[in-house]
């Protein structure tokens, strides 16, 4: 995601800023820009690509003299990676700039309001409406401004602003998008993270909820959003600056896991409003959706397990055939297209040579495509004709976790608006359905905090040589990915069996001691599932079972059991992939292998 950085103080401003900036480009970025006081105005220059374009432009700080500004890398989310579109962002008359993280939700409500007022907008970003909003609010007192704002503002975000005819000061604010502040003798420092100022200061204030900060060359003063002045408690970082990129987590890839909660809301939120779903990003009418007659989900590796699920889901909720493919299967094996197919391809990085060529096939065949992207202005993104992002930020680690619960999130919130316009799901069932939905966040961080009872049922399995998952539809899809997660990272062979199927051949593998992973969170599937299990114990398998906290039964069973708080059956998956994710992770650390770069494995395939 986006990361901040800003400075206040006797030092030159855009060298530091510079260096805390290079300090968060693990965060992932495709645009940088900073904007300095020089005594007389705020300069801004910024621009797409790495930040060493800025560097070079600025000649690393020097032809932006000043002893204040804020810097930015920017992660797009609402607009295309572009200069225009790089932040900061500032008013027409260039007195007032910020710099954002997070997600405006009522970005279009506000640009309208500021539209009709006269306010002209340069970009296609969600935080230019800031930039014009502080405009139109401050009138000499720069907190009650940022107050004011930050009241009218739904979303998540990080700030750092700055205002031209105050520039003896600049300020930060913060809602769900992390933020931190510090100081040293030389000034003080506005950061996204850790990493960023871990040079200048291990003296820390995390910035909370809807908390603003002034701050002034030699201090800094706390508000709440009612501009009530509070105290708060510094803290001292004592991690070394690695470790601190991943924010004191041993690994991106469980730091990822933990963001799981914030882009489960920040996929979910933005895309509910008063109590009913709207993805604008569909640019279809209710009609055009009530006319689809069958949805090929095209995707690889985790992407398609996602698709997987979407298939169960969008059948079961709208009642329209879905079919599934690989997407190195179907680019070239001559589908069959009918007229009233919508074609969806699935994919994080937005990169992936099949998924992408998959998508071109669909066009040239004169099918819609709709992308669930995550990275905003990725090829896909840009060639599909319509994008629903999930908005996960950038993921690191090679083995997806963030990204994919993202996906399953886009894919109910698809499932239940195509049920709704074709009648298939009434009023309190659909009311229902968005009541879990919103539980998922909290459900799923309730799971993750569970991870020294998987780390401790990991260890014992960092020598196995096979170990398989099973389960029955969305149970199926579930077991894919538990599969993939822990063979991409431990190097340990898995596989993933419709449990139906493990009779028809895979039963002979079964030896004593092998570990089988039984999902069951279908509550019509729990005594069919129960019967593969004793198939398999009966062979001297050990069975692990992930099953919903109502499934007593199951004990009888299993030798282990992990239980998942109660949801619908249609998004049991992204809460039962939490403990299959940790499993895996555990297994990987167990193992001593590289969780974050798994040998043979890319973040992006780009090739064939
Ligand atoms: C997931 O853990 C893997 N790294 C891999 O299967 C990945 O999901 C696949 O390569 C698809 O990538 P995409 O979502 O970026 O298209």
């Amino acid at each position: 995601m986006c990361g901040i950085v800003g400075y206040i103080g006797t030092k030159q401003a855009a060298p530091i800023i510079l260096d805390g900036l290079a300090k968060l480009e693990y965060r992932g970025y495709d645009s940088a820009g900073m904007a300095i006081y020089d005594g007389e105005k705020i300069n801004i220059q910024k621009s797409v690509g790495r930040l060493k374009v800025l560097e070079n432009q600025t000649r690393g700080g020097e032809t932006m003299p000043g002893m204040s500004g804020i810097g930015h890398t920017r992660w797009a989310t609402h607009g295309a990676p572009s200069d225009t579109n790089a932040h900061p962002h500032f008013n027409e008359s260039g007195t007032i700039t910020v710099v954002h993280n997070g997600i405006i939700e009522n970005y279009l409500q506000l640009r309208k309001k500021l539209t009709d007022k006269g306010y002209k907008f340069v970009s296609e970003t969600d935080t230019e409406v800031l930039a014009h909003l502080l405009d139109y609010y401050y009138k000499g007192n720069p907190l009650e401004a940022v107050t004011k704002v930050l009241h009218r503002v739904e979303g998540s975000y990080a700030l750092g602003i700055m205002f031209a005819d105050c520039a003896d000061q600049i300020f930060a604010a913060r809602k769900d998008s992390p933020l931190i502040v510090g100081q040293n003798e030389d000034g003080c420092f506005i950061a996204s993270d850790v990493p960023a100022i871990l040079k200048y200061t291990r003296k820390v204030y995390y910035v909370d909820n809807q908390e603003v900060v002034r701050l002034r060359a030699d201090h800094m003063h706390f508000y709440t959003v009612d501009e009530e002045e509070i105290k708060k408690e510094a803290v001292t970082i004592d991690w070394d600056a690695n470790a601190a990129e991943k924010a004191g987590y041993e690994h991106f890839m469980l730091k990822e896991m933990y963001e799981q909660p914030k882009t489960v809301a920040d996929t979910l939120n933005p895309r509910i409003k008063d109590n009913d779903i709207v993805i604008e990003e569909l640019n279809m009418t209710d009609d055009d959706l009530k006319a689809i007659k069958k949805i090929h989900i095209v995707a690889c590796g985790s992407a398609y397990h996602a698709g997987v699920t979407g298939k169960y889901v969008i059948e079961g909720l709208a009642r329209i055939p879905v079919e599934v493919d690989l997407a190195s299967e179907f680019r070239y094996r001559d589908p069959i297209l009918e007229e009233g197919a919508m074609v969806v391809v699935i994919s994080q990085s937005g990169e992936t040579a099949d998924t992408l060529a998959a998508l071109r096939e669909s066009k040239a065949r004169g099918f819609k495509v709709l992308g669930i992207v995550n990275v905003v202005g990725s090829s896909i993104a840009r060639e599909a004709d319509n994008v629903m992002y999930t908005w996960a930020g950038p993921e690191i680690a090679v083995a997806t976790t963030k990204a994919y619960s993202a996906q399953l999130i886009a894919l109910y919130l698809l499932a239940m608006k195509l049920g709704k316009v074709r009648d298939k799901i009434d009023d309190e069932t659909f009311a229902g359905l968005l009541g879990d939905l919103r539980c998922l966040p909290d459900q799923i961080e309730l799971l993750l905090n569970n991870k020294l009872k998987i780390q401790k049922f990991a260890n014992r399995y960092v020598g196995a040589k096979d170990v398989f998952f099973i389960g029955r539809g969305i149970d199926y899809a579930i077991s894919l990915e538990g599969s993939l997660k822990l063979k991409e990272i431990s190097y340990i062979h898995s596989e993933a069996y419709a449990a139906g199927e493990l009779k028809h051949g895979t039963i002979s593998l079964i030896e004593d001691g092998t570990l089988v992973a039984a999902v069951s969170t279908q509550p019509d599937l729990y005594a069919k599932t129960i019967s593969n299990m004793v198939e398999v114990k009966a062979r001297g398998a050990f069975v692990l079972a992930v099953t919903c906290e109502e499934n007593k039964e199951i004990e009888k069973a299993a030798d282990y059991v992990i239980y998942i708080p109660e949801t619908n059956p249609y998004f049991a998956n992204s809460l039962a992939i939490i403990p299959l994710q940790l499993f895996g992770y555990y297994v990987s650390v167990g193992k001593g292998c590289d969780v974050d770069k798994p040998r043979n494995l890319a973040k992006s395939v780009t090739v064939e």
